[in-house]
């Protein structure tokens, strides 16, 4: 088993720094370059909505991510301090958005859901919100 935790500044100019940080943990798994453009992209979707929507970027905020590799499994929780969701199921619906005048599409939950293997949301308005997801890199070793 291996693990990491990062805190880090909640601003979207460290997103690059995140989606490579974590595929770069993960490569002892020897994942496909498919598996890593879908780790990086669910890991930049949860990561931007920390920052845009959690803390509506606004200054001195960190974000939360912990990584865990064990037994063929990319384990990743990421979260914020921020002001939390008020209603998840709704909010998980494809193309729904709090901020259509931003161009924001409302697929980051979809997407997240579609390229990761496991993926659930928790989270307390005024508190923050947890993203957990779980992608299977390799299958187990009979
Ligand atoms: N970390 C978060 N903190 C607060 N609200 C969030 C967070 N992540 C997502 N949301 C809410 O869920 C909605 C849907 O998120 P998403 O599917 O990524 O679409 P988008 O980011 O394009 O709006 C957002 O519009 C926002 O209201
Ligand atoms: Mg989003």
């Amino acid at each position: 088993m291996n693990k990491l935790y990062i805190k880090i500044t909640a601003d979207l100019s460290n997103d690059a720094f995140i989606r490579s940080t974590v595929a770069a943990f993960c490569v002892e798994l020897n994942p496909t370059v498919e598996q890593i453009e879908d780790i990086k992209t669910a890991v930049s979707e949860a990561f931007t909505n920390c920052v845009i929507h959690g803390y509506e970027n606004s200054k001195g905020n960190y974000v939360y991510i912990d990584l865990c590799v064990d037994d063929g499994k990319l384990s990743i929780i990421i979260s914020d301090g921020g002001k939390g969701i008020e209603n998840v199921e709704k909010a998980m619906e494809p193309f729904f958005t709090t901020k259509p005048d931003e161009e924001r599409s409302g697929m980051g939950f979809t997407l997240m859901k579609t390229f990761m293997d496991e993926m659930r949301v928790d989270s307390t308005p005024g508190k923050g919100t947890t993203v957990t997801m779980v992608k299977i890199i390799a299958k187990e070793v009979a």
